[in-house]
């Protein structure tokens, strides 16, 4: 049975105590599925309280950064070191757009922040804009997030999407995991999850929301109501 990852990106959102309220909410909904990885990526000032949260709740959630240094520990002022957080996340995502955009992140400084998490033995989800982004060695998971369909309500068609998918693994290895991110919602999920090719989605906007995250969530796995 395939991997489904529902990963919640909430980019630069929510304070601390709005972290935990959506914890509290999102964990006792979710469904319990050996093959279901659902990631919440908070801003680094909330992670260890929402870490402490999942762990107290005992919530079948893991925990993701949205962004990593491309040093080792030591003299970077500012920077968040893989080594110093590989207690707290088991995944990092790694060159999204908005980074590429905003902090003219190359592929260079991708790949080096994919070699940081990969040595603190963290998930490395890599973000591609198709199948022409270089996707780093030691990569097993990849988000397909075209910056057409990122916060503007207008998502690829999952048809594409599949197709981006499929070529990713035929580039890389068979047994790359491909998830697509770009204005996913409870009401478009299924379309997505169904794609032969893709294995989860990243919802930004739509994650936010504790009500819309479990929707999204449940659609995956085929527990409507
Ligand atoms: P969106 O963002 O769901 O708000 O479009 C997705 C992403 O950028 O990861």
């Amino acid at each position: 049975m395939k991997n489904i990852w529902v990963i919640a990106n909430w980019k630069s959102n929510k304070n601390i105590q709005e972290a935990l309220e959506w914890v509290s909410q999102v964990g006792p909904e979710l469904p319990r599925r050996e093959n279901l990885k659902v990631v919440v990526c908070p801003t680094f000032s909330c992670l260890s309280e929402v870490k402490k949260a999942v762990t107290i709740g005992g919530f079948p959630i893991l925990i993701g950064s949205q962004d990593i240094s491309s040093f080792e520990a030591g003299a970077y002022t500012g920077e968040e070191a893989a080594a110093l957080l590989k207690d707290l996340i088991d995944l990092s995502i790694i060159g999204h757009s908005e980074r590429r955009q905003n902090f003219s992140e190359s592929d260079e400084a991708v790949s080096k922040k994919v070699e940081q998490v990969l040595r603190s033995n963290i998930t490395p989800l890599v973000c591609v804009q198709g199948a022409d982004t270089p996707v780093p060695e030691g990569c097993k998971l990849v988000a397909y997030e075209p910056i057409f369909a990122i916060g503007t309500g207008t998502p690829d068609t999952p048809e594409n999407a599949n197709n981006v998918a499929k070529s990713l693994k035929q580039k890389y290895s068979q047994a790359l995991e491909v998830i697509y991110g770009g204005s996913v919602t409870s009401g478009n999920v299924r379309s997505f999850i169904t794609q032969e090719n893709i294995n989860g989605v990243l919802p930004g906007k739509a994650s936010l929301d504790p009500e819309e995250f479990v929707k999204i969530v449940k659609e995956c796995v085929g527990e409507t109501n």
